[in-house]
């Protein structure tokens, strides 16, 4: 996502942290949001430092896969993308003994990354670096299919991210407990659905805007809430 998805997944999440989990990481983050620290993960790639983070914000696939095949794919899946660094910040997150540079530099990346692999084409295909090379007109602006469904549908509508927030944060518990007890690899797998359907229903050069809008804006809405609600199951687990 850009900076507003960001910080409406990172609200979202915020309104579901139980108190222990909530103390826990605004000892982390002190007074960072988790709707600001969400960006953090962006606003560093300017820092040839931190090139090594470039890989964890997407996990690509170059095929539509089942989702039995996607589960035996990531069980083996060792690279560095976002699948297998949220396992590893989750752990490292649990441990004690972590400094006090890492809990920040691991929660910060948590945050991101679970937000991200909701946006359908961070779970996309590798050839096309996520619809990044998929060139489309956004309301007869020079764009691509990974910059509509970061940005531009969000920013279409017009609200301050706690606006955004408002309109869209309204679930069940019952909802909220079905969504955070799927697997992280159903994550990636409902968000590669939803990608695998994008991919089908572009073409290149193609104009995009008010109909498509009208088309997806629930599906895109749906995977901010989605985002926001499992983030806060897994900090709530980790920290709880
Ligand atoms: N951003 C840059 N490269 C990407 C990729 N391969 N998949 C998703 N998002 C990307
Ligand atoms: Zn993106
Ligand atoms: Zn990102």
């Amino acid at each position: 996502w850009g900076q507003q998805g960001h910080r409406i997944s990172g609200q979202i999440a915020d309104s579901y942290l139980n108190p222990k989990a909530r103390k826990a990481i605004k000892a982390i983050l002190g007074n960072e949001s988790i709707a600001m620290a969400s960006n953090w993960a962006d606003f560093i790639k300017s820092d040839s430092t931190y090139n090594y983070l470039y890989n964890w914000h997407f996990v690509n696939f170059d095929k539509a896969l089942t989702q039995p095949e996607m589960e035996a794919y990531l069980k083996v899946d060792t690279i560095a993308d976002a699948y297998t660094k949220i396992n590893f910040l989750t752990i490292e997150l649990k441990k004690k003994n972590l400094s006090a540079n890492n809990k920040l530099l691991y929660l910060r990346m948590l945050i991101h990354i679970v937000e991200d692999i909701h946006q359908p084409m961070h779970t996309g295909h590798l050839s096309d670096k996520g619809g990044n090379d998929i060139k489309v007109l956004w309301m007869n602006n020079p764009s691509n299919l990974h910059s509509v469904w970061d940005s531009q549908l969000i920013d279409f509508q017009q609200l301050s991210y706690t606006e955004y927030v408002a309109a869209i944060n309204h679930t069940t518990a019952a909802q909220r407990t079905k969504w955070q007890q799927a697997s992280v690899s159903q994550w990636v797998f409902e968000s590669n659905q939803i990608a695998q359907k994008l991919y089908a229903d572009v073409k290149p050069d193609e104009k995009l805007g008010y109909r498509y809008n009208f088309k997806y804006i629930d599906t895109l809405n749906q995977q901010l809430v989605k985002g926001g609600v499992r983030l806060a199951g897994l900090l709530n687990q980790i920290f709880g």
